[in-house]
């Protein structure tokens, strides 16, 4: 399968960025782990702190990838553009979360992504990542 995984705002800081929430782990060394973990998927990575840019992105391969796994960050929970960037392509878009945003401020707790997604994972740390491939691969069955 062809993943695109595109991540948000302030995610290119992960393992700098609040470690205690987010963990001290770059997303280039957990993406590494990944792509050996999954050598028969090929898993492209995005990652832009401007909306804009990731409904392009969303736009450019939502007609071809097998599936989009997409951390939002921040904008999960203010972006209407965005949802319906999901909503206007064919590909199946998995919501993840590295944090339990349900564990979190009730501000964290809407999504406007989720209505348009196959499935939704939060909570898992890095691993959300992992866990909503193989939920790609499951549905694709
Ligand atoms: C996040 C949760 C969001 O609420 C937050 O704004 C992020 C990261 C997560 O992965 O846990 O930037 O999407």
């Amino acid at each position: 399968m062809k993943i695109q995984i595109i991540n948000g705002p302030n995610l290119n800081l992960l393992g700098k960025r609040e470690p205690e929430v987010y963990g001290s782990k770059s997303f280039e060394d957990y993406l590494n782990e990944l792509s050996a973990a999954f050598p028969q998927h090929e898993i492209f990575y995005f990652q832009s702190n401007s909306e804009g840019e990731i409904i392009d992105k969303i736009h450019e391969v939502g007609f071809d990838v097998d599936g989009i796994v997409l951390n939002a960050g921040a904008f999960t929970h203010t972006s209407l553009a965005i949802a319906d960037a999901i909503a206007s392509i064919s590909s199946p878009v998995v919501e993840v979360h590295i944090s339990n945003v349900h564990a979190r401020e009730a501000c964290r707790h809407h999504t406007f992504m989720a209505k348009n997604c196959l499935g939704v994972i939060s909570g898992f740390g890095l691993e959300s990542y992992r866990l909503a491939i193989q939920g790609l691969a499951v549905a694709k069955r």
